[in-house]
């Protein structure tokens, strides 16, 4: 843990108004107290934030204030400083992560594929590393595709060969492959044109549902997180400034930087593309 020069503010988000699902059987993900220093400043402070199962909860915030540190925190590529990462009642320790990782789907925004391989072994890696049967692989591999509508032929490119849509899917494909608990999705459609999002948009709210996965997204689209997100958790430098649903955030603005925030995209159609919540 870096030498500080100031103590991390408190911890807990305000004000916590949403209507969390609570299931008896407790979160998926829990992040308890965790904090994050780099260089001896915070970049997370001290955060406790509960994702439970089958929901999907969306990371918003400008950029910087350290989203992608908390997915990386909880699929275990960030240790935090301070605080604990439970996945599935499990803590995720030195001993457990790698076991826990293959437990969860991390998709990033290019999709992350490995450019010498075509999406089929892209999709494939770690079920052959796993030692899974080949025709098991081309069956998962298959179901993947028709869920994901990824055209066959597409499968046996190379990443260059594809569209930014079909790298999306074959990222998506590759993250559902070993039927993981929970889904982490850093900004998954940030880089595609309008239509295709649009079309991926609803496919994923599709899979989601369909296998009921525990899902944590980040946008910086605000009309994406209402789309998607049963809690909408909004940061601000490094800290849970405001949770709730996005009709929360934005009827009720826990202070002026959520009002701000909110309110600060573009709506085509409306007189000076103000944001729709401008006041
Ligand atoms: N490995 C690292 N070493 C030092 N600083 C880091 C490291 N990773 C992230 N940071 C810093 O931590 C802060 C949070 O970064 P993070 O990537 O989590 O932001 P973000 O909210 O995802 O931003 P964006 O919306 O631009 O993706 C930033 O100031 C970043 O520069
Ligand atoms: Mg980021």
């Amino acid at each position: 843990m870096p030498a500080m020069t100031t103590q991390p503010r408190s911890t807990r988000c305000i004000p916590d108004r949403a209507a969390a699902p609570s299931p008896a059987d407790g979160p998926m993900i829990a992040l308890d107290d965790v904090a994050k220093a780099y260089g001896g400043r915070w970049v997370l402070e001290p955060t406790t934030i509960a994702v439970f199962r089958g929901t999907t909860t969306v990371l918003i915030g400008p950029s910087g204030c350290g989203k992608s540190t908390l997915l990386r925190m909880i699929v275990g590529l960030v240790a935090p400083d301070r605080g604990t990462v439970t996945i599935a009642g499990r803590r995720l320790d030195a001993g457990s992560v790698s076991d826990l990782r293959r437990r969860i789907g991390y998709v990033i925004q290019d999709g992350g594929l490995f450019p010498h391989l075509t999406g089929r072994d892209n999709v494939g890696l770690l079920a052959r590393h796993l030692g899974w049967e080949p025709p098991r692989i081309t069956a998962r591999i298959t179901e993947l595709a028709d869920l994901t509508r990824l055209p066959a032929a597409a499968l046996d490119r190379f990443p260059s060969q594809l569209s930014g849509g079909q790298r999306q899917r074959l990222g998506i494909m590759r993250a559902l492959m070993l039927d993981p608990a929970a889904l982490l999705l850093d900004e998954p459609m940030a880089a595609l044109d309008p239509l295709v999002r649009y079309d991926l948009q609803e496919d994923l709210r599709r899979i989601f549902r369909a296998t009921g996965k525990t899902v944590v997204m980040v946008t910086h689209d605000m009309g994406e997180a209402g789309f998607f997100g049963d809690e909408v958790l909004l940061l601000g430098a490094g800290r849970v400034v405001q949770r709730g649903t996005l009709d929360d955030l934005i009827h009720a603005p826990a202070d002026e930087f959520v009002r701000r925030f909110v309110s600060a995209q573009r709506f085509p159609g409306l007189s000076g593309g103000e944001g729709r919540n401008a006041s």
